[in-house]
């Protein structure tokens, strides 16, 4: 403490003085007293370590002679306290008589002592707040230029927003505050998949994940989403903060490639299919010469006739559902609604397109142990696809290998998960390749056989199917398990 005068005091009144001091000097708030006439006349070391300046050099000022004091607003402040007796509040930036610039906070606090007027300067130094206020102000405009940022409170109410999720959205702001963050939701995903991320960031545990919403118009967007959730010192959750990006054009990206792995695949599939309309077309062509040569017999035996017609009617059908089953094979349907399948059928359907490509070959299928009665709710080509490639996977690992055949089987689990499988007589795959075969463009097999897409689409058709597709590593042989949901959401469903 630095005063310019000292009294004759006694031990007691000796030893609380030095109390006074010490607490005087070590709060943690510069403080300066100044009398009446702006002559400072005491000041805290607080206040000279804050500015950098010696208490001597504080000392000698009058609160009116600084003009760095005049032009922060201090010296009027200052004044006004001493005028008015009433404490004057200030917030402003300083350069001290050291040169030091400091943002100082606080009051002139006007007293008087012994008949004395006086007021008191009081303030804390927040410039490392400023800074840190300025840090998160331009952390701020930064990402609300990249990102769609909404804060939400703890039930999921939206309470601010900025300009980017507007616009992503279409709605405005005044439409989307106060409202139920569901107004955006496109019923896309599971139930199970809304479960898993709210009992994750419920639990303080921030979520990153793709979410599909819906806009204004009612078209579906993409976002790349992380939510934070925001914790008081209890780790109680106070709001949810999703910073968002959108990935429409990356997902839509995605579809055409599966789009273009189907046409691939169907190139594939060209020389079979020729060979399973070849077979129907020369059965017509033989029973129609039977048919023309019995014609020409007396007496014309109609029943005779009537077996061969009835063939060749079978063989017309058979010829014209490959037919149509290419031709809903080969449109796009990412954006088609669930329905309701035979597992049966939709796995028959897929053996049609490369039966005899596999028989041919020597290749034994097997399908014994596909559950007759089971229901599968999917999109059927995009499943198709899938199968068509692990059954074509298949083909090419074991073509040419004696007592060759694949298998498919499917069966409802305990889980309430369909499973699906595509096991082959090969040895299964070797560890090293096959962490990899799940990537895009990975292959082992020569350029223009190839594409190394088949697993990776096949593996995004299972996911929008909220399902999976995985190796199984237990079994001897090669064997692709598909993992289904046995009821997708409501939403989208086709309605019956
Ligand atoms: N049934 C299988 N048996 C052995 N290897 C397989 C089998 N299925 C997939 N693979 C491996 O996975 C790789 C990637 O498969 P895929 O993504 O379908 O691309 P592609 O068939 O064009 O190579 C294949 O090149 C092969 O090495
Ligand atoms: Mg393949």
């Amino acid at each position: 403490m630095h005063r310019s005068a000292k009294k004759k005091t006694t031990p007691k009144k000796q030893a609380l003085h030095q109390l006074y001091e010490a607490a005087f000097d070590n709060i943690p708030v510069g403080v300066v007293v100044f009398s009446a006439d702006g002559q400072s006349i005491m000041a805290n070391k607080t206040v000279s370590d804050m500015s950098g300046t010696p208490h001597d050099v504080i000392l000698s000022k009058n609160i009116k002679q600084v003009p760095a004091w005049k032009k922060a607003g201090l010296t009027d402040a200052a004044l006004k306290a001493i005028e008015s007796g009433k404490a004057v509040a200030f917030d402003t930036e300083l350069t001290t008589l050291a040169g030091k610039i400091v943002y100082a906070t606080g009051s002139f606090v006007p007293i008087t002592i012994n008949d004395k007027r006086l007021v008191m300067f009081i303030a804390s130094d927040t410039s490392e707040l400023r800074k840190a206020h300025g840090t998160a102000k331009f952390y701020r405009s930064a990402l609300d230029q990249l990102a769609a940022v909404c804060f939400t409170d703890k039930a999921g109410i939206i309470i601010h927003i900025n300009d980017v999720f507007c616009n992503l959205s279409g709605y405005t702001k005044k439409e989307l505050l106060g409202q139920d963050q569901r107004i955006l939701n496109s019923g896309y995903h599971s139930k199970s998949f809304s479960v898993d991320m709210w009992n994750t960031i419920a639990s303080g545990v921030p979520w990153r994940g793709e979410i599909c919403n819906r806009n204004k118009s009612g078209n579906l967007f993409w976002l790349d989403t992380s939510i934070i959730p925001q914790v008081d010192e209890k780790g109680n959750i106070e709001q949810y903060i999703s910073v968002q990006f959108d990935i429409s054009k990356k997902k839509n990206g995605e579809q055409q490639l599966i789009h273009s792995a189907k046409m691939t695949s169907l190139g594939e599939m060209a020389g079979g299919i020729a060979h399973e309309i070849n077979n129907p077309l020369t059965i017509i062509r033989a029973y129609t010469e039977q048919i023309q040569m019995l014609l020409e017999t007396n007496p014309v035996d109609p029943a005779k006739i009537q077996t061969l017609t009835q063939t060749i009617v079978k063989a017309v059908d058979r010829a014209a559902k490959i037919i149509t089953g290419l031709r809903a094979f080969a449109r796009d349907g990412s954006n088609d609604p669930f329905r309701e399948v035979k597992v049966t059928n939709l796995i028959n359907n897929t053996l049609d397109f490369c039966r005899s490509r596999f028989v041919h070959r020597g290749i034994q299928i097997k399908t014994e142990a596909i559950d007759p009665d089971l229901v599968v709710q999917c999109r059927e080509e995009q499943l198709s696809q899938v199968i068509l490639n692990l059954l074509f996977n298949a083909f090419d690992a074991i073509e040419g290998t004696p007592n060759a055949f694949v298998e498919i089987t499917s069966a409802l689990t305990l889980k309430d998960t369909i499973e699906i499988s595509v096991k082959d007589s090969g040895n299964g795959i070797p560890t090293d390749i096959a962490k990899k075969i799940m990537q895009p463009f990975f292959t082992t097999k020569e350029i223009g056989k190839g594409t190394g897409l088949g697993l990776s689409v096949s593996m995004g058709i299972m996911e929008s199917h909220h399902g999976k597709l995985m190796l199984d590593q237990e079994c001897q042989n090669t064997r692709f398990i598909l993992k289904l949901p046995s009821r997708q959401p409501k939403s989208i469903l086709k309605p019956k």
